[in-house]
């Protein structure tokens, strides 16, 4: 099919999504590239590059089953650049209201233009042409997340609960705001469950944007004013300046010297430490320690949807093998009386209940949210004296 349209150049927020998850395919973090590049732009571009890239990436398996139905292709078959384009134009079409459909359709030809893929327009256009017609497809149940993980989480926490974190992951998460102790509540903020924490549908700039999950965190370790407290994963920082609010003991570690230094603000003392190896503190320094441990981050979905694509089940292991070892290194930190909160914003047992439960002689009390059961991401605590 000839195609008569006029080619301009694609508006700034489709080029910056476009750039966004070709990088993410590379294996880049969505949401700081959209930081990086959202700087250049006006705040609504910004805002629509951001929706059109989280968008691509939550609703990833849906937008891959339609691109096969209209297509008759397997996806396999298209170049990244064609099916990135493709995928873009779809979640425009079938999932935003407010966008118009030549503005979307047109836009990804340009891309595909600027990306010396102009052998690929027609077929682009074609298969756009059929989607944006206004027919109903069913998509199968199911797709929001890869089968593997589904499968698991259907053998981890039963089938309706699997279907429920599934669905959460294709959510835009609702924003949160802490509020410190004895502050007035943010401007149209409503109370939540967690002390202190308000959603709010636009933040007041006087307070932390942080998720309702994270908030949640920080008062397990039932912190008192004058104890001293280890953060040993701190950076970039959100739970040690809860902590700073009830107590100023507080020390603040992490193996990446770059996020600490993005911790200087908070005003703590920074020790840069890979807690896999013996912290450089005396044995019983901590009366509080909080080891926020990396993980795969399955709980955090909504926010970091590429990783529902990029984690494989033999990646479990490696996590916690690397959550034990620091478990271990920072319980010999903690003073006798002492507690320590392991968390991770992971729904995997394996990150979990399998790390903490390794730990023998200890009285533990655990806590889990889980997306689509609870609001805001999930976690997974364990309470240890
Ligand atoms: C989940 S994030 C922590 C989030 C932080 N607690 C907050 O609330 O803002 C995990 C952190 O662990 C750090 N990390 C990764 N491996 C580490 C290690 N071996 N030792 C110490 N920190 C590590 C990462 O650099 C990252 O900053």
């Amino acid at each position: 099919m000839a195609s008569t349209r006029t080619q301009t150049k694609p508006a700034p927020a489709r080029r910056t999504a476009y750039e966004v998850l070709l990088r993410v395919q590379e294996g880049a973090h969505a949401s700081d590239l959209l930081i990086e590049k959202s700087a250049q732009l006006e705040t609504r571009d910004a805002g629509l590059a951001a929706e059109i890239t989280l968008g691509v990436l939550r609703r990833q398996g849906q937008l891959d089953f339609l691109i096969e139905h209209f297509s008759g292709r397997p996806i396999e078959r298209l170049d990244v650049e064609v099916l990135l384009a493709l995928r873009m134009a779809l979640y425009q079409v079938r999932f935003l209201d407010r966008v118009p459909h030549y503005a979307a359709i047109n836009d990804s030809l340009n891309l595909l233009h600027a990306a010396r893929k102009a052998s690929a327009v027609a077929f682009a256009n074609a298969v756009l042409r059929k989607a944006a017609a206004d027919v109903e497809v069913e998509i199968p149940t199911g797709l929001a997340v890869p089968a593997w993980l589904l499968e698991k989480w259907t053998g981890d926490f039963g089938g309706e609960t699997a279907l429920k974190m599934a669905a959460a992951s294709l959510e835009v998460p609702r924003l949160y705001q802490h509020v410190p102790a004895g502050a007035e509540a943010p401007f149209g903020g409503r109370e939540t469950d967690v002390p202190q924490c308000f959603q709010t549908d636009s933040p007041d700039p006087r307070y932390r944007i942080q998720d309702i999950g994270s908030q949640a965190v920080v008062p397990l370790l039932e912190l008192e004013r004058g104890q001293r407290f280890l953060d040993v994963c701190a950076a970039p920082g959100n739970k040690t300046a809860q902590a700073l609010e009830i107590t100023s003991q507080v020390v603040a570690c992490d193996a990446s010297f770059t996020r600490l230094k993005g911790m200087k603000a908070v005003g703590v003392p920074l020790v840069v430490a890979d807690a896999t190896r013996p912290l450089p503190f005396a044995p019983g320094t901590f009366d509080r320690i909080l080891v926020d441990a990396p993980c795969s981050g399955t709980g955090t979905l909504g926010h970091n949807p590429e990783i529902k694509w990029r984690l494989r089940a033999e990646d479990l292991p490696r996590f916690a093998e690397r959550q034990r070892k620091i478990l271990d290194n920072a319980l010999e930190a903690l003073a006798p009386g002492g507690l320590l909160v392991y968390a991770t914003c992971s729904l995997e047992p394996e990150e979990n209940e399998q790390v903490t439960g390794a730990i023998a002689g200890r009285a533990q009390r655990e806590i889990r949210r889980i997306p689509g059961r609870e609001a805001g991401d999930g976690f997974y605590a364990a309470v240890i004296r």
